[in-house]
């Protein structure tokens, strides 16, 4: 029998990593709504509420990851929001970029970012080698983004050298888009999906891709890897309907579906990604065998 002290090393093994996504920060502004937009500051004020409760309950994080989106409309004061609010937290948050996010902005705020042009990073660690790739396909003659994602040669080049590099270890791929269409219906497009997928199958150890985008929890494989996507952490979430019901509504239909965040925690045998639910989560008290409030259960009611 496992003894209490035995199940506490265990835990320890485990790495632990955070991820949230797709903040939209600014979209309470996006259809000219002023700064006390109502929508607006509750998304800031469900902000504050993640970085406190992964603060208090997550400490002991590597890191944390934004799978991008992190600005409605790529402006320079949702990165300076976004920047104040995670620079309380005790461990270092890394950022991608997404379709909703504005290069210039985006690039002036988080210089450390970007290698090669794009916003893309090999993020070593004892667990594995994370891969933070830039998955927004670029239009001609600009950088600002499109929905759709998409690698170029540039992007599978770099990619191609990290994973003959790290040809030896647990690979973890972290990005905005997913590779695949997650959904019984015709969905975007990813540009070059079919080279991307040889590659990460020829070569090296891709045990996982975890991506944003989708504004629904998911878990799921592609391939032999497997995949897995979040809830947006503040914002509006993705209903899922039956094949066809998309149509009716033009494309997505949205809605004001509980948020929640990523916990991942790796131990070189199992990936294992909780989704959190960090509002009116009210701690529960045990006593006598009945478990109820714990302002009562203190109160010995
Ligand atoms: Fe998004």
């Amino acid at each position: 029998m496992t003894s209490v002290k035995d199940f506490r090393a265990r835990i320890f093994m485990l790495r632990k990593f955070l991820q949230i996504t797709d903040l939209h920060l600014g979209v309470g502004l996006a259809a000219g709504g002023k700064a006390g937009d109502l929508r607006e500051r509750e998304v800031r004020r469900r902000f504050r509420a993640l970085v406190a409760h992964m603060g208090r309950w997550h400490a002991d994080a590597v890191f944390c990851v934004c799978l991008g989106d992190i600005a409605h409309r790529g402006d320079a004061e949702a990165y300076a929001f976004f920047k104040r609010e995670v620079s309380r937290l005790p461990f270092p948050c890394r950022v991608l970029l997404g379709n909703h996010d504005g290069w210039e902005a985006f690039s002036e705020a988080f210089p450390d970012s970007i290698e090669g042009g794009f916003v893309q990073a090999a993020v070593e660690d004892e667990a594995g080698v994370f891969l933070l790739l830039d998955s927004v396909a670029r239009g001609e003659g600009e950088l600002l983004t499109h929905i759709e994602g998409g690698f170029c040669e540039a992007r599978l080049l770099w990619l191609r050298e990290k994973l003959a590099k790290y040809a030896g270890r647990d690979v973890f791929v972290v990005m905005h888009h997913p590779p695949c269409s997650l959904d019984a219906w015709e969905s975007e497009g990813f540009d070059g999906a079919g080279a991307f997928r040889a590659l990460l199958e020829g070569q090296g150890r891709v045990r996982y891709i975890f991506c944003g985008h989708y504004h629904r929890p998911l878990s799921g494989m592609w391939g032999g890897m497997g995949l897995s996507c979040l809830h947006s952490s503040v914002s509006h979430q993705t209903i899922l309907p039956s094949a066809g019901q998309n149509e009716e509504a033009g494309r997505y239909r949205y809605c004001d579906e509980a948020r929640s965040y990523g916990v991942l925690w790796l131990d070189g045998e199992r990936v294992l990604l909780h989704h959190v639910f960090y509002e009116g989560m009210e701690e529960l008290g045990y006593a006598e065998g009945v478990i109820r409030r714990r302002e009562n259960t203190a109160q010995g009611e």
